[in-house]
């Protein structure tokens, strides 16, 4: 397993990621139920298979199944402390909000997980618009409040999540008040990185030393379904071209992947570990007008 250090955590987290949507969203991507005992064994075996592979950095948020992506973290990382000989890194989230208490959030958040502390702390975020930015990082803001968990050793860094990439991310890293950003970023939403111009909020947040995490490599099964509606016959499976190309982008610090299983989890480590499969992004972007 390759690992990178995580901007100025200074932790060092696997370059592919655990993540924890998958172990408690019942619709996502493709129905499948937590409480049956066999889905339910399915998910151990695949974080068992993460541990074993190196794999140390788990990504989880309250919203996934209303605590329940907490409560399996928690159950199945009981007693674990490191993975191939790294420390775990253990993430969750929180809502923001004028109806979010943050600290009551995040007591919750530890009581599933079984542990006194997290190593990330971050803001669970889809768009963000010029007054939720303002209210985040303003006085009594959300961040103000993650702060002050950090502050008391609850939290150890804390950052913001994103599904955008527009002014109010920008505004976030550059607050200064965040040590992670985790963004969508893959090969049909390129906007958070423009090899061309160069532009976007990966280079920006590393100028300013925050961590980098990147959500939903394999698109969340969209360019897969796009293939399939245009041309049914294309049986190529195009998912662990779609992880190499997010991995082949260096300001990634890790890229989290869904894995409701061990099968999914070795084939995934399997792609990582083949670093000859990665691309030249300049290469990819060059063009002549
Ligand atoms: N706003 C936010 O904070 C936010 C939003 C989205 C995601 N995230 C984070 O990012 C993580 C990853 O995103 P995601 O789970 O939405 O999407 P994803 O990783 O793009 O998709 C996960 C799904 O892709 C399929 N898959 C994974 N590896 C595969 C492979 N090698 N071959 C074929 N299929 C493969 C699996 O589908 P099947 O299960 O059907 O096999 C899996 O459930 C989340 O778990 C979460 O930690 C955060």
């Amino acid at each position: 397993m390759e690992y990178s250090t995580l901007g100025r955590t200074g932790a060092q987290v696997s370059h592919l990621g655990y993540g924890g949507a998958v172990l408690g969203l019942t619709d996502y991507l493709y129905t499948f139920d937590p409480n049956d005992p066999d889905d339910r064994a399915k998910l151990f075996e695949g974080i068992d298979a993460a541990l074993e592979s190196g794999i140390n950095l788990f990504d989880t948020a309250p919203g996934y199944g209303n605590g329940a992506s907490e409560k399996v973290l928690g159950e199945a990382l009981k007693g674990v402390t490191a993975s191939g000989g790294v420390p775990l890194f253990v993430s969750t989230k929180v809502k923001s909000g004028a109806e979010v208490d943050v600290r009551e959030s995040l007591e919750r958040s530890l009581e599933r997980l079984g542990r006194d502390s997290v190593d990330l702390l971050q803001i669970h975020g889809t768009s963000y618009s010029p007054e939720d930015v303002d209210r985040i990082i303003g006085d009594g803001g959300t961040a103000e409040a993650m702060l002050q968990l950090k502050a008391d050793g609850l939290v150890r860094n804390v950052g913001f999540t994103s599904e955008d990439n527009n002014d109010g991310v920008y505004r976030l890293i550059r607050s200064g008040l965040f040590d992670t950003m985790q963004i969508c970023y893959n090969f049909i939403f390129q906007h958070p990185y423009e090899p061309s111009r160069p532009f976007g909020s990966l280079l920006e947040a590393k100028k300013n030393g925050l961590g980098v995490l990147t959500m939903r490599a394999p698109t969340s099964g969209t360019f897969q379904r796009w293939i399939e509606m245009v041309n049914p016959a294309n049986t190529f499976d195009y998912t662990p071209a779609l992880i190499q190309f997010v991995l082949s982008n260096p300001l990634v610090d890790v890229a989290l992947v869904g894995m409701r299983d061990a099968d999914l989890v070795h084939k995934n480590v399997a792609i990582v570990e083949n670093t000859g499969g990665r691309i030249s992004l300049d290469a990819l972007h060059e063009r002549y007008v």
